[in-house]
């Protein structure tokens, strides 16, 4: 494999949200930039995928043999030097609640995903430098979260990946970072029956356009310099409860 390769970013979850505005940040910026998600036909991806530096790659992360299959493809094109692992879905409520597809889904896709991008990427992060970035949740810093116990379990153990991906990964140039936002305006919460107070000037949740932020400041760290963890948290605390939920009151 050539080393004049291009080199670029790969982001998980780049066709919607958080992670559709960390890709178009990085384009902005010059990065090329891979990224996976399962739909791209959304209205709002149009202005992204007419960057010629942003590659679109239609794939399930749940399907392991087909995501390693596009991971070599990927490597096969360019030289990734960012994994953006930010791909996630959320459920909540009573833990009874929840179909085992859906905690199986959280568990897989919020942990066991970034476990195994992580380890294709690795030893050539460990020879020739690269970044990890893993986005987890202001829930990894809690103890307990009631009505969010499988979500909020599998992003402590994001958290703790993270932290030992870097001990493991600092001696030999490797950066890594866990950002942890807060109520983010994003579809996540479509199966939630609360949401942030809808009126946004009210400062109760953030723009997935903050949480871009915070990746650009961590990959425009000089070398040597390594930003183990971002909190992110709105001013205000305010949850409204949807006025139809599909789960009704639980709150
Ligand atoms: N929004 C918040 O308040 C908040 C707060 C803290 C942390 N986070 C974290 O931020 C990350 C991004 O979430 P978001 O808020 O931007 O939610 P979102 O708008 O629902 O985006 C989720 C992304 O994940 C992708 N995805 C889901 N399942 C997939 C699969 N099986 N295969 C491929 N791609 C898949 C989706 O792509 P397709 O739809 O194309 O499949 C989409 O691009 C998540 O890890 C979430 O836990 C969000």
């Amino acid at each position: 494999m050539s080393e004049e390769r291009q080199r670029a970013a790969l982001v998980t979850g780049a066709s919607s949200g958080i992670g559709r505005e960390i890709a178009r940040r990085l384009c902005d910026e010059g990065r090329v930039v891979y990224g996976i998600g399962r739909n791209f036909e959304r209205p709002e991806e149009k202005e992204l995928l007419e960057n010629p530096l942003f590659h679109p790659v239609v794939c399930d992360l749940l399907d392991t043999a087909g995501l390693l299959d596009t991971v070599r493809r990927i490597r096969a094109e360019v030289k990734i030097t960012a994994l953006i692992s930010n791909a996630g879905s959320a459920y909540y409520g009573v833990h009874e609640m929840l179909t085992n597809e859906q905690i199986e889904e959280i568990v897989r896709l919020d942990l066991e995903v970034p476990m195994l991008l992580t380890k294709q990427f690795l030893p050539e992060f460990k020879k020739s430098g690269g970044t990890f970035i893993y986005i987890a949740s202001v829930t990894a810093q809690n103890l307990a979260n009631p009505h969010g116990a499988a979500y909020g379990a599998a992003k402590t153990g994001l958290l703790s990946f993270a932290r030992s991906i870097l001990e493991e990964g600092r001696k030999c140039g490797v950066q890594v970072t866990a950002v942890l936002p807060d109520m983010t305006r994003t579809d996540l919460y479509r199966n939630a029956d609360f949401e942030a107070e809808p009126d946004a000037a009210a400062g109760a949740s953030l723009a997935p356009s903050e949480v871009a932020d915070a990746v650009m400041y961590v990959l425009s760290r000089p070398a040597g310099v390594v930003v183990p963890e971002i909190v992110l948290q709105p001013q205000l605390r305010r949850i409204a409860k949807k006025p139809h939920s599909p789960y009704g009151s639980r709150l």
